[in-house]
């Protein structure tokens, strides 16, 4: 895998898997496969209150823990206007979700392999006039039951549940969402508004992730 430790800007995959950061990625899959028996948690929305807070970071590493405990995953980028993901996993833009919601691509034509066979990508493509009606609409329904049924979980990385529209859209499209909040960084009152909205929309808060609880979180040997 990729060594993106240079560009402190891009978020980092942990790819040893006897490290600290994926054991922790390990617990937060356990926790997942365990819930799985009793609802459904194949399409999993991560978001935090606010920018920065690890959004991608966390979602990418779960993507990649799941393919490589033998999981298939789809990690589907919605942070439209500042995405991510195509950087983590150094595939290109061009085109990618949006150009799927509005009938220009089949959902194959925009699909990213990654070193990890079992790990698929769907950059989000380009930002459309017309956002919040495309995320709204049949394809995105489409898109998300299509996917469930052929991968074993459907990760979505999201915007801010409190900047825009996306994050508030999407989460009650899928089983549940997981809320990653910073340490010292979210303050209490914008995670309880969050999670205020998120019940709003009838999102099943399958849990919190608590990240850079320790400072060396990622200066650590890997
Ligand atoms: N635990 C951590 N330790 C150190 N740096 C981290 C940690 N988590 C995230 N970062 C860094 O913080 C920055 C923001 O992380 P990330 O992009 O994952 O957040 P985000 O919530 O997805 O942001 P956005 O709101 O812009 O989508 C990145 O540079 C990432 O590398
Ligand atoms: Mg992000």
């Amino acid at each position: 895998m990729v060594n993106l430790l240079k560009d402190r800007r891009i978020p980092q995959l942990a790819t040893n898997p006897r490290s600290r950061i994926s054991e922790e990625f390990d617990r937060i899959r356990l926790n997942i496969e365990f819930a799985s028996y009793e609802i459904s948690t194949k399409t999993i929305l991560v978001t935090s209150p606010g920018y920065n807070e690890g959004k991608s970071t966390v979602i990418a590493n779960m993507a990649l823990n799941l393919a490589v405990s033998g999981k298939s995953v789809l990690l589907i980028d919605i942070d439209v206007k500042d995405p991510s993901v195509h950087k983590i996993f150094r595939v290109k833009n061009t085109v990618g979700l949006t150009n799927v919601l509005s009938g220009q691509k089949n959902v194959e034509d925009v699909i990213n392999q990654t070193d990890n066979a079992r790990l698929k990508i769907i950059t989000t493509g380009p930002v459309p006039y017309d956002l919040d009606a495309l995320l709204q609409s049949r394809k995105m329904d489409e898109l998300l039951s299509r996917s469930s049924r052929e991968y074993d979980y459907v990760l979505l990385d999201s915007p801010p549940v409190l900047e825009g529209e996306t994050a508030k859209i999407v989460a009650g499209r899928c089983d549940g969402a997981i809320m990653v909040l910073r340490v010292k960084r979210t303050e209490d009152e914008v995670a309880l508004e969050a999670k205020k909205i998120l019940e709003m929309t009838n999102t099943k808060l399958f849990g919190i992730i608590m990240n850079a609880r320790r400072r060396s979180f990622f200066s650590r040997k890997e």
